[in-house]
């Protein structure tokens, strides 16, 4: 690798990878905003990952600003209209109330390939594999969030309104916010419960 320098270290790399944290929007400080660069390089960051037949098959639209209300009138509008017997008047106020506790939601929305023969999965995985990206760059960046799947994110209905259509899915929204409350330090099972090595 002659003439790239290198300007981070596997060390700082395994640190903010297994440093990075969810952090929810009652852990964030609704006054600070991200400034919009920022987050326009954390969905480039996201456009980044790896994904089978160059179909990069992710879309997302971000709220901000007043867009922030716009979204949480629309995730609880839809939710009054198909939660029926099962309605909770708790769950709709946490749907109007916590969207303005972020400084962006981004919708994580999976745009199906159907030019090339690529297996739905497939397209999911490669949105996940943005996830994470967007999860790692967050951190990198010194901000909280965390994505999420409530709400009204598996409603047929929503899609049409984050640009999803047919065989399109919606998979949920990442929420991202300046920290006030830092989350925990995570924990993960022992790794010798999660891989066996094969040597000969
Ligand atoms: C596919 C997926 C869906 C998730 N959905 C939710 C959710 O609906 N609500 C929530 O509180 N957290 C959700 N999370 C975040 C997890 O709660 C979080 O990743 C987990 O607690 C591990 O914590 P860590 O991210 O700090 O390692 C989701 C994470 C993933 C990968």
């Amino acid at each position: 690798m002659k003439n790239i320098k290198m300007t981070f270290t596997p060390e700082n790399f395994n640190r903010l990878v297994m440093e990075r944290r969810s952090v929810f929007p009652k852990q964030f400080d609704p006054t600070q905003k991200v400034p919009n660069e920022i987050v326009q390089q954390i969905l480039i960051n996201a456009t980044w990952a790896p994904n089978h037949g160059q179909s990069e098959p992710w879309f997302f639209k971000v709220f901000t600003g007043k867009g922030l209300a716009t979204f949480a009138t629309l995730q609880s509008d839809l939710y009054k209209e198909a939660a029926g017997d099962s309605f909770k008047k708790d769950k709709l106020l946490k749907l109007q109330e916590q969207p303005l506790m972020a400084s962006h939601i981004i919708s994580i929305g999976m745009k199906r390939t159907t030019t090339k023969q690529i297996p739905e999965i497939e397209d999911i995985e490669a949105v996940a594999c943005a996830v994470q990206n967007i999860y790692l760059s967050v951190a990198a960046y010194g901000l909280g969030g965390y994505w999420t799947t409530g709400g009204i994110t598996y409603l047929e209905k929503a899609k049409v309104h984050f640009g999803l259509e047919g065989p399109d899915k919606l998979l949920g929204f990442f929420y991202i916010g300046a920290i006030a409350t830092p989350s925990p330090m995570g924990k993960r099972k022992p790794i010798e419960e999660k891989v066996e090595w094969v040597f000969e």
